[in-house]
């Protein structure tokens, strides 16, 4: 069978070469990465120690999720100080050691900014909370009378109302748990507060931001009722911005701010949304030149396991992208996530992006075999991609915790209903033999490893062909050595259950086709095509349902 192209050039390579463009991205969840000492809790120290497994994998960058002193209440995206670090992951100090030792290795750092809500212990609610009904500290949150119940019908994303009601009388918002009031991005206050932010995380040499729930900051004016579906708009087939608390157009002036004092930095410094918006129009405003550089492509993440549906999602996001100027950016999973081996392992098209109590187990041999592929897939595609920690070893989503383990606060405020996000938040496994698989100093773990972590440990894998783990190290160095990212991409007419995609760049490196089978038959490879790399180092003359391979057609 031979290739045939069906459409002109759908993506060309970008007319500038910033870092941000092309890079992959590797996400570090502090309390499960590493940690330094014995207290089962990952640091920054932990982190550190490994950056050069991380340089050996081949990554641009990491985004390091929060570390700041915190309550915890949500794993530290509950903030009680931006200007610091939390004991509890090590010092400033450390901070700025593991930011110079990065750049060292060549890897640039994006730490996480979270400025839709703060803690309820930040010194902000501390002094709203004391200064009573009517105050400027009040009026930093959204703090509002109301004598027969909550002031709206908003649900807390966590579940329940959005609202708690103080001892005062009064209520205030918190679209997560309790724990982490929404600030009131109308108050100029809060404005230049998290300029100083930036500020300050700037000056001690950071490369830029993940910032989370970007779509969140502005609330429609009057904060009318909401009679839309959350869970429809989580699973993206309702528009984000039909709920008054996300996607109001006011957001892009905070961001259109952000960005000028990025540019007035050194460095090509950047920042990425976490914006949980459909269709892709909409979220492609978040990545206009003048404001973010990247907005994970989350609509990617939720697609079926289906080829029509995810070429529709590969034609949308480059055109949506291109019709900016601004890199699509590929994401298959994150600390918020099931696993992508359970995902793509469920014998329905689990879109959803948590896990409901009592969904039966999925079957992970596939759901491994898929997620290869998929990975395949990503880092083949034009633009940025961000790794997951422990996507890199094919870790599954850990579904079997026991319930008084659990640390999630959707667990226990949605009453056991949602399973929460610990499944995907395991500390990794480094070492088959130490104890805690080498995650720390002792075998103590916040979260239980299962017993499934041994073989899937670094070391178990490094070295081992056909390990997912050297897949991606090896995924990495061609899509470096070839330019992947940066060239242009045509879309292949194989077969509708199949993905094709050719790929030219500039360079001699020649022409790359990627072809990615979801067809139940083989798909025999075309005689003058040499195979570069497969998701099973077994295919040689076709591929078998459920693989991915890049080819080399020049
Ligand atoms: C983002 C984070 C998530 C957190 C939520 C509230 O979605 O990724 O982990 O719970 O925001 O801050």
């Amino acid at each position: 069978m031979s290739a045939s192209q069906t459409r002109g050039p759908l993506h060309s390579a970008p007319l500038t070469q910033e870092w941000w463009r092309t890079a992959v991205i590797y996400q570090i969840y502090p309390r499960s990465f590493a940690s330094g000492n014995r207290d089962g809790i990952g640091d920054l120290p932990g982190i550190t120690r490994r950056l050069p497994y991380l340089r050996d994998l081949g990554v641009d960058a990491v985004w390091i999720s929060p570390f700041y002193p915190s309550p915890q209440a949500d794993a530290g995206y509950d903030v009680a100080d931006y200007l610091d670090v939390d004991p509890l992951f090590g010092s400033l100090t450390d901070a700025d050691d593991l930011v110079t030792i990065a750049h060292g290795l060549g890897l640039r750092v994006f730490v996480d900014v979270v400025p839709n809500h703060t803690s309820d212990e930040h010194a902000w609610f501390q002094q709203a909370l004391a200064a009573g009904p009517g105050s400027p500290e009040r009026a930093r949150y959204w703090f509002l009378d109301s004598d027969d119940g909550p002031p709206n019908n908003w649900p807390s994303e966590f579940g329940g109302s959005a609202w708690t009601q103080v001892p005062d009388g009064q209520w205030y918002l918190h679209m997560f748990d309790r724990k982490q009031p929404d600030l009131n991005w109308s108050n100029p206050e809060v404005r230049a507060m998290f300029l100083d932010v930036l500020r300050f995380w700037l000056d001690r040499g950071v490369d830029g931001f993940r910032v989370d729930v970007a779509q969140a900051l502005v609330k429609a004016h009057g904060l009318p009722d909401f009679h839309g579906d959350l869970h429809a708009i989580f699973d993206g087939k309702v528009p984000a911005y039909t709920a008054p608390f996300y996607d109001q157009d006011g957001v892009h002036d905070i961001y259109r701010d952000w960005r000028q004092l990025l540019d007035s930095y050194p460095g090509d410094r950047a920042m990425v949304a976490e914006a949980w918006v459909n269709p892709l129009e909409r979220l492609s405003r978040y990545v206009r030149p003048d404001e973010f550089h990247q907005a994970f492509n989350f609509a990617f993440l939720q697609t079926p396991w289906n080829a029509t549906a995810l070429r529709t999602n590969i034609v949308e996001s480059l055109q949506t992208n291109d019709a900016v100027g601004a890199p699509a950016t590929w994401v298959l999973s994150s600390h918020d996530v099931i696993r992508p081996a359970s995902r793509f392992g469920y014998a329905y098209d689990h879109i959803s992006p948590w896990l409901a109590a009592g969904e039966p187990a999925p079957d992970i041999t596939t759901g491994t075999r898929r997620a290869r592929a998929a990975a395949m897939l990503m880092l083949a595609l034009p633009g940025s991609a961000y790794i997951y920690q422990g996507e890199e070893l094919g870790l599954p989503e850990v579904i079997d915790l026991p319930a008084d383990a659990r640390q999630d606060p959707t667990f226990t405020s949605s009453g056991g209903e949602i399973l929460g996000r610990d499944g995907c938040r395991v500390p990794l496994p480094w070492e088959r033999e130490a104890p805690g698989y080498g995650f720390g100093a002792s075998n103590t773990t916040w979260l239980p490893q299962p017993d499934t972590f041994a073989d899937l440990a670094v070391d178990q894998q490094t070295g081992q062909s056909g390990s997912t783990l050297e897949l991606y190290r090896a995924l990495l160095t061609i899509r470096r050595a070839r330019q992947l990212a940066a060239g242009d991409m045509d879309l292949l007419d194989l077969g509708v259950e199949l993905i094709g995609l050719r790929i030219t760049t500039t360079t001699t490196t020649g022409t790359t086709q990627v072809v990615v089978n979801l067809a139940d038959n083989d798909w025999p490879i075309p005689a003058g095509m040499k195979v570069l790399i497969a998701s099973h180092p077994g295919v040689t003359g076709s591929v078998p349902s459920d693989h991915a391979v890049w080819l080399d057609v020049s």
